[in-house]
């Protein structure tokens, strides 16, 4: 197989394949849609390659008795008889699961995968394959349930095939123009993300090109479809709300106008004739120089409910995006806070939006840097749906050159508990739509976006690491409260091989590598200090400062830090008033958070005894020093993984070492500079 990183985790490694003995050679697939014969055809081909004799599939209705002993049986509930687990019975409708029964009687054996719909049969066989891939004992009962319906990667691919924010190559959709001839990449990625439970895909930037509902386009954004649809995975796309404009030639956009109304109709309409399954639009307006409903004093709920009401009858969705602020902020003014935008733009709309539009929001309130508090949108919208964006694609966070496990990230943030009417109301439940119920007592419509950027490169993402993010993403997605070891434990197992001495070190590497990043960047919610006017890569610490961004740390001589106190922007206060209350004062802040919320001298004593500046010096020193432990402790597996990724991994380490040497200096002479104030160790502005 290959090693150049593309089969990611389904490389189907043999196994100890006399522990699997039991698993019978005989696959029967009860249905007969395009998934559920993709999930037939996986499980033979992924079974024979790890357990090294044939397995063969077919599609035949169930039978009672010996037709159906020494066999692995996939269907739906129904389809297996078992009425307990099915679809009617669920308090969820339409929200995915699956059961695996492995059964042993009188020598023979049976392995029943019953899933309350055809992707849901799909991923129970990703599961068994997953589970004999790592080595597990397969359970004798095991129910998998989804914990919302929307887990959806979102691509931020231009139509000329560049990717915006994408770090490994051009795009496998687009090119020139057009939609790639040969999509078997595309279709490979989607089989990629069903394989951890992904069921949707927005394959173009949210900054969408203008013209991408022409009826040209539509017919070829079809075949992505169709690539993708043998995985369980919807396609959608970005729109620009100008497109009635633009694309229909009207004289306005206004999504008021009943012409504009009627175009996306019609628009909509066009789209599922082509795409019958078709998931639904993404939305970025009024945001970053995009047009957007104001233009014609109209809200975003006028204008989701618009689309909205267009792909209801098709059963589609509108994400509308939560990111909406002014990047013309006057740097000057105190007051001035664009992480106060999300709460300021929508909470007055709450209640507004239709049932099947989701505000899809950042997980924190200014733009994926290492550290940010969760948005405090997500405790104020009562009556809206709402998903959380995670960014896979490591814009801020070193941009796949830098390894960083962002599941420990991203479940510190789905842990947040935002104790809304002080009650435990933490992020992951909200998301799930848990939290605010519907008047009827049922659970919102919600989920989780991951915009990822995968590229043209073998390996999808560049760093071969990387890829436990996307992995990590589907896994969180699917179930939020999966530990962080184990899904780490899996991806390296499946990735690298079920060698105890590969798996540890590479675990250990994964599981601190946040907080490494986050020591030798902008530690205590900075933000992350990246030159945010070139690529967002590398130190460049004032670059936030003094524009109208609005990314700003106030880095004075005075101290470093936002006041976004009651005293200050006032920010604290958009969260519930416990939470509130914790944040404004600097004595019960959480440290990790201290210059996201307040304007600090840089002498004040934090919790340790140090004062800040020397807690930033040594962190950086120790982060960095960490960071190139990397190096030393991947040399230790030279031999034990193939030496193709051995290489990469190693150069792209080694870089990580020396820049993270360049990360130390550049923000501790910084520091110094600012601070004048003398680090104890002597190692600071002497080098
Ligand atoms: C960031 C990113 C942009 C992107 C924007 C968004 O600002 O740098 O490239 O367009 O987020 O999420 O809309």
């Amino acid at each position: 197989w290959a090693e150049d990183g593309s089969a990611a985790w389904l490389r189907y490694a043999p196994v100890e394949a006399a522990k699997y003995e039991g698993v019978p050679s005989r696959i029967v697939v009860l249905g007969n849609s395009v998934v559920e014969r993709a999930a037939g055809a996986e499980l033979a081909k992924g079974l024979s390659a790890m357990l090294a004799r044939p397995f063969t599939w077919s599609v035949q209705p169930f039978q009672f008795g010996a037709a159906s002993t020494n066999a692995i049986l996939l269907g739906s509930y129904r389809s297996l008889g078992d009425h307990t687990m099915d679809e009617a019975s669920s308090s969820m409708p339409g929200t995915d699961r699956y059961s695996i029964r492995f059964s042993r009687q009188r020598g023979s054996h049976r392995v029943l995968i019953a899933g309350s719909s055809p992707q849901a049969e799909l991923y129970g066989a990703f599961h068994l394959l997953e589970e004999i891939g790592a080595d597990r004992v397969i359970p004798e009962h095991e129910t998998q349930v989804a914990s919302a319906a929307i887990r959806w990667t979102d691509e931020w691919d231009n139509l000329d095939g560049t990717i915006e924010r994408g770090y490994a190559g051009p795009s496998f959709f687009f090119k020139d123009g057009h939609v790639l001839q040969d999509l078997t990449r595309a279709s490979d990625y989607a089989r990629l993300l069903s394989s951890v439970g992904i069921n949707g895909c927005n394959v173009n930037n949210v900054n969408a090109d203008l013209d991408l509902l022409s009826s040209e386009h539509l017919r070829e954004y079809a075949r992505i479809a169709d690539a993708f649809r043998p995985w369980g995975v919807k396609l959608a796309l970005s729109v620009d709300l100008t497109a009635p404009q633009i694309v229909g030639g009207l004289p306005s956009f206004d999504p008021l106008d009943p012409t504009v109304v009627a175009w996306w109709k019609q628009k909509v309409d066009e789209i599922y004739t082509l795409i019958p399954d078709f998931g639904g639009f993404t939305v970025k307006a009024d945001s970053e120089g995009r047009l957007g409903p104001s233009k014609y004093g109209r809200s975003p709920a006028d204008a989701a409910n618009v689309l909205a009401r267009a792909l209801a009858p098709h059963g589609g969705v509108v994400l509308y995006r939560g990111f909406v602020y002014n990047n013309h902020l006057d740097w000057r003014d105190p007051k001035a806070d664009r992480a106060r935008a999300g709460v300021d733009n929508f909470v007055r709309f709450d209640g507004q939006f239709d049932s099947n539009v989701v505000i899809q929001i950042k997980e924190g309130p200014i733009d994926f840097q290492a550290r940010e508090p969760v948005s405090p949108l997500f405790a104020a919208l009562r009556q809206t749906n709402m998903a959380i964006e995670l960014q896979t694609s490591q814009e801020y966070t070193g941009q796949q050159r830098h390894m960083i496990w962002l599941p420990s990230m991203w479940k510190w943030v789905l842990d947040t508990d935002l104790q809304a009417d002080n009650r435990h109301t933490p992020v992951k439940q909200i998301v799930e739509g848990r939290s605010f119920p519907r008047p009827d007592g049922k659970s919102r419509l919600g989920g989780f976006i991951s915009v990822t950027n995968a590229g043209a490169e073998a390996n999808w993402l560049h760093h071969p690491m990387a890829m436990a993010n996307l992995y990590g993403f589907g896994k969180l997605a699917w179930n939020p409260d999966e530990p962080l070891s184990s899904i780490i434990d899996t991806w390296t197992r499946l990735t690298w091989g079920n060698d105890p001495r590969v798996d540890q070190v590479i675990d250990a590497l994964q599981l601190h590598s946040w907080q490494v990043y986050e020591g030798y960047t902008g530690p205590n919610g900075m933000g992350t200090l990246t030159n945010i006017l070139g690529y967002h890569f590398g130190p460049g610490i004032e670059s936030a400062e003094r524009n109208g961004w609005g990314q700003w740390f106030r880095g004075e001589k005075d101290g470093i830090g936002m006041d976004r106190t009651a005293a200050g922007t006032g920010f604290a206060q958009q969260y519930p008033p416990s939470l509130a209350a914790k944040y404004d004062s600097i004595e019960s802040c959480p440290e990790n958070l201290l210059l996201f919320f307040h304007h600090v001298p840089y002498d004040h004593r934090l919790r340790s005894g140090k004062t800040l500046v020397q807690s930033i010096y040594d962190t950086h020193y120790l982060s960095a020093r960490a960071a190139g432990e990397y190096v030393p402790q991947w040399m230790t597996l030279k031999g034990l993984v193939d030496d193709d990724r051995y290489q990469l991994v190693l150069r792209l380490f080694t870089f990580q070492a020396g820049h993270a040497i360049v990360w130390r200096d550049a923000i501790d002479d910084w520091f110094y500079w600012r601070s004048q104030i003398a680090d104890v160790h002597g190692r600071v502005g002497n080098h």
